[in-house]
């Protein structure tokens, strides 16, 4: 038998079955008809003694085709094809290198002896996508090696490696040098030892692993590691139904389980978002025949706060990069924050000390800006200032090579100004990083009227190795991200002012499930940075005298966030927790007073209302616009780039999974209540409700 992708070779009586299904041996249909075909010739064979899995290619089988997981449930097949693999009356070994993953582990539990490549490493990533390890995992998993070792290991989703494999004891053997020879020696040793197929599905499941004390202590973790998800807990019921029923009943409930935990909506917003971020590089107009500029050096126009952490992410990637900066002072404060982070990394055991050295050699502080002339990308990263800016682009100009890629950092300005300074428009972008920028993976890509598509597609390209998630946007105040961001935090601090307190503020974002709230998030990027941003694009914002004054507020009171120990929050000297601060509230309420700002009672859901509904709506004038190329990019921004829950799939999905109707009846009741001013409702989203339309029916119609 010799399928494209599965195939059987004989070392005598000895089957080889090979997979090989590039990239990464993803379990498609394609794979598991060949398997079942393969099985049936090994069954077919009266000699066979023994049988190998093995796989072509950099990886064992990855795991389960993630596109099909909207589609009809699969997993009575892989039941029937793990079960004739487990039933084979000779002993079938796996033989496993690479990233071993779900449903690919799955299989090799069903196989009767393990064995890996060193460096393999092992895992189940379910329930980071809103859905439960459904192959056998959790079923045959705790018979190899109980119920608590599984449950780190789904719960956790991090890989483990081969030599904790071995000690947790569900391989057999680490094979170094040339795998296929290692797995037919040790089938061989097997067959003339006499051993037979060694079962998981005859193992018990060791009770101790199991007791009510393992599961409330899965429970816990479960509670702290994941706020509002339900998947944790369903594995936690799966894994721990292995202890109590024989395999075939253990088998079904499992998948009763998985396939209520693919219908949740976590689990779809989890796909949904998994897919997201693999769309964002599709570019209409923008195909594969556009080659992207080669980048092998880069030039970052100011060492400060972004300016270091982009240079981390070129000399992470491996790309020398030299960093100009105007003061001698600057250059050497901001290369020496470069060097802290660098140590802090090694000295948490995240770099090795030689890499560090590696890498702080890639980066090259200078004064002279013709030091940056060979760079193939050079990105300004000095002070938000128009004019200084277009004197940067100026001399930019002037030095960089024909064809070098010329980028700005900025967050709030004009790239289509900031271009008029230069006689090669077409090679200016914008890659606006987030900070701290050698941490956030979000990089929106802003192409002005005249980017060319090659610069555009070089940016897209360049997030790849500096370890970001790309999206694109046209410029326009804000561009996605923070566009959206305006009216989120304008309500949060108006919230403040008619009363609530900023715990009551933060406290229903984060239960929602924002990773922090933003009055908090604010008091960490420190208060003046708001402020300066708000002043100095006041003439952008509706003439509305309540606008961001809690902000002012805190700040004419001296209160600049974490840095100096008070803001929204008072703070104790080298700890971040936030402590609620009478002091910041009455200043509050004291300007609310000045204002003649009516004091409200905001219940949970208002405050997510207020804060939620402009977001989305913003999301949809950006969408209809053609800000964003397509829905699921602003969900990428949101969910990549601010602490959106992935579990919601991102603002875009968000709207469609409370309703489009809702969103807009909730626009016009507070629209009702505070005026027109900020609560006027997207074009898009009246006429989706008027044509009874979703955005997705909307994506999908474009
Ligand atoms: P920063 O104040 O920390 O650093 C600016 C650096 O530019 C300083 O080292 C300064 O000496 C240098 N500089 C000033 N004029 C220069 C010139 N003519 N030539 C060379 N170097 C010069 O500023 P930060 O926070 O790093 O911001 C830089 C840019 O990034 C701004 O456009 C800002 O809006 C944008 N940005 C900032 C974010 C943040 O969270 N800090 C996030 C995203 C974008």
């Amino acid at each position: 038998m010799n399928s494209k992708v599965v195939s059987v070779a004989w070392e005598g009586n000895i089957a080889v079955v090979t997979i090989d299904n590039p990239p990464v041996n993803t379990i498609t249909a394609a794979v598991r008809d060949g398997l079942f075909a393969a099985a049936e010739e090994l069954r077919a064979r009266k000699d066979t003694a023994a049988a190998v899995m093995r796989c072509e290619g950099k990886t064992f089988l990855s795991g389960a085709d993630i596109g099909e997981f909207s589609g009809p449930p699969k997993e009575e097949e892989y039941r029937r094809l793990f079960g004739l693999y487990e039933n084979l009356p000779f002993p079938v070994v796996a033989a496993m290198h690479g990233t071993v993953m779900g449903g690919g582990l799955e299989i090799t539990l069903a196989c009767h002896y393990r064995i890996a490549a060193p460096g393999t490493r092992f895992a189940f990533p379910e329930v980071s996508l809103g859905i439960i390890p459904g192959a056998g995992g959790t079923q045959r998993m705790p018979r190899l090696i109980g119920v608590a070792n599984t449950l780190d290991m789904v719960l956790s989703t991090r890989p483990v490696d081969a030599a904790k494999a071995l000690e947790l004891g569900f391989i057999d053997r680490i094979v170094e040098g040339d795998l296929r020879a290692g797995a037919l020696a040790f089938a061989r040793e097997l067959v003339a030892a006499g051993k037979g197929p060694r079962r998981t599905a005859e193992r018990k499941v060791d009770p101790a692993s199991a007791t009510d004390e393992v599961i409330a202590r899965f429970t816990e973790q479960a509670q702290k590691q994941y706020r509002n998800r339900q998947a944790p807990y369903t594995a936690i019921e799966a894994v721990r139904a292995a202890a109590k029923l024989p395999l075939d009943k253990g088998l079904e409930y499992e998948t009763e389980l998985a396939n209520r935990a693919k219908a949740t909506v976590e689990a779809k917003g989890l796909i949904y978002a998994f897919f997201a971020e693999r769309e964002t590089k599709k570019i209409p107009g923008i195909g594969p025949q556009v080659r992207p500029r080669p980048v092998k050096s880069g030039a970052i126009i100011g060492s400060g706060t972004m300016g270091g952490g982009i240079a981390i992410c070129f000399a992470n990637a491996g790309i020398p990069v030299t960093v100009v900066d105007s003061s001698r002072e600057a250059l050497e404060r901001g290369l020496s924050v470069v060097d802290k982070t660098y140590q802090s990394m090694v000295k948490r055991g995240r770099l090795a000390a030689g890499d560090k050295d590696r890498r702080m050699a890639l980066i090259r502080g200078t004064l002279d800006y013709e030091d940056a002339a060979g760079a193939d990308v050079i990105i300004e990263a000095v002070f938000e200032n128009l004019d200084l800016k277009k004197k940067v682009f100026a001399t930019l100009d002037r030095i960089a090579k024909p064809g070098a890629v010329l980028a700005t950092n900025t967050s709030t300005l004009d790239i289509d100004a900031i271009a008029t300074a230069v006689k090669r428009p077409r090679d200016v972008i914008g890659l606006h990083f987030f900070a701290p920028a050698n941490v956030m993976p979000l990089l929106e890509v802003v192409r002005t009227a005249d980017t060319a598509p090659d610069v555009i597609q070089t940016a897209m390209e360049l997030a790849r190795p500096l370890k970001k998630t790309p999206v694109l946007s046209r410029v326009c105040y804000g561009f996605i991200g923070n566009r959206m961001m305006e009216g989120y935090a304008r309500e949060a601090e108006r919230m403040v002012l008619e009363g609530a307190t900023p715990r009551q503020v933060d406290g229903a974002l984060e239960n929602w499930g924002m990773a922090m709230g933003i009055l908090a998030v604010f008091d960490m990027a420190g208060i003046e940075v708001g402020v300066s941003v708000h002043k100095s694009n006041a003439d952008k914002y509706p003439p509305d005298p309540t606008y961001y004054q809690a902000e002012l507020a805190i700040y004419e009171a001296g209160r600049l966030g974490q840095k100096n120990g008070k803001g929204y929050y008072r703070y104790e000297p080298g700890d971040r927790s936030r402590h609620d601060d009478p002091e910041a509230i009455e200043l509050l309420q004291a300007r609310a007073l000045k204002l003649g700002i009516a004091p409200r009672q905001h219940t949970e859901q208002e405050i997510l209302e207020r804060c939620l509904y402009p977001l989305l709506n913003e999301g949809m004038r950006i969408l209809e616009e053609g800000v964003a190329v397509r829905a699921s990019d602003i969900d990428v921004v949101w969910t990549a780039g601010y602490g959106f829950p992935r579990y919601r799939g991102g603002p875009m999905f968000y709207a469609d999974t409370i309703g489009l109707k809702k969103l807009l009846d909730g626009m016009k009741k507070y629209r009702d209540l505070f005026g027109p001013m900020h609560w006027q409702p997207a074009p898009l989203l009246e006429q989706l409700v008027r044509e009874g339309r979703t955005i997705a029916d909307y994506q999908g119609a474009k």
